[in-house]
């Protein structure tokens, strides 16, 4: 009984000193996109229809992500985390020292890796698109002559996910060491749409 009542002390005083920070459309389309992506990466030897599937799934969570981007709630918007060179040279700096500030949503440099992964992604699926196209006359782009240009949307399709492993990797490593330097737990903060109070 005692218990109880402290665990629900407990959960009540955690929430008080916790504001909300992503909603939940965004914690969907990055769980959403984490899987999408994932699938298509991993079934593209094998299984092309999952693979083309996956590949759509990461274009209409994309388009819905950028449409969110300007009707979305406070951290999810553009106009939220996109700074401009003098913050993001300023974050840089003071990052190199070991002491950047904390950001309730993405912080300088993290913006713009948002957008550099959103970016990426649409490339590589858009370019998808195009290759279904050029090899195999199959989906939307099916009956134009994206042949003429097969070789050039195969490398792009393969150099642009290739550029998209390396930014996940830096994008992960962007996290854990945000986490670290800010004693906080971002990515169950992805989970639960809250984080600690600006200190
Ligand atoms: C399991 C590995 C991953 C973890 C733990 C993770 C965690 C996170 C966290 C904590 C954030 C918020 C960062 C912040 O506080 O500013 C975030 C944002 C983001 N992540 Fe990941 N991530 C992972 C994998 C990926 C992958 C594989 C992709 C791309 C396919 C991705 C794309 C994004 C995007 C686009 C955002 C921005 C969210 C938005 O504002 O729309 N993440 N991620």
């Amino acid at each position: 009984m005692v218990d109880k009542a402290l665990e629900a002390h407990e959960a009540r005083r955690l929430i008080e000193d916790s504001i909300r920070v992503w909603d939940a459309f965004l914690r969907l389309f990055h769980w959403g996109l984490v899987l999408a992506f994932a699938l298509a990466y991993m079934s593209a030897e094998e299984h092309y229809g999952l693979h083309v599937w996956s590949g759509y799934a990461v274009l209409a969570l994309i388009a819905l992500r950028l449409l969110w981007g300007f009707v979305g709630t406070r951290h999810a918007r553009f106009a939220d985390f996109v700074a401009g060179p003098r913050r993001v040279s300023g974050y840089a700096r003071a990052m190199l020292r070991g002491t950047p500030p904390r950001s309730t949503g993405h912080n300088p440099l993290g913006g713009w890796m948002v957008l550099a992964l959103l970016t990426d992604l649409s490339i590589i699926a858009l370019s998808g698109v195009a290759l279904d196209a050029a090899e195999n006359r199959a989906g939307p782009l099916g009956g134009t002559r994206m042949f003429l240009y097969g070789d050039l949307i195969k490398h792009t399709h393969e150099i642009t996910t290739d550029l998209g492993l390396a930014l996940i990797a830096l994008h992960m490593l962007g996290v854990a060491g945000s986490s670290w330097l800010h004693r906080e737990n971002l990515v169950g903060a992805m989970i639960t749409g809250r984080k600690r109070k600006p200190d």
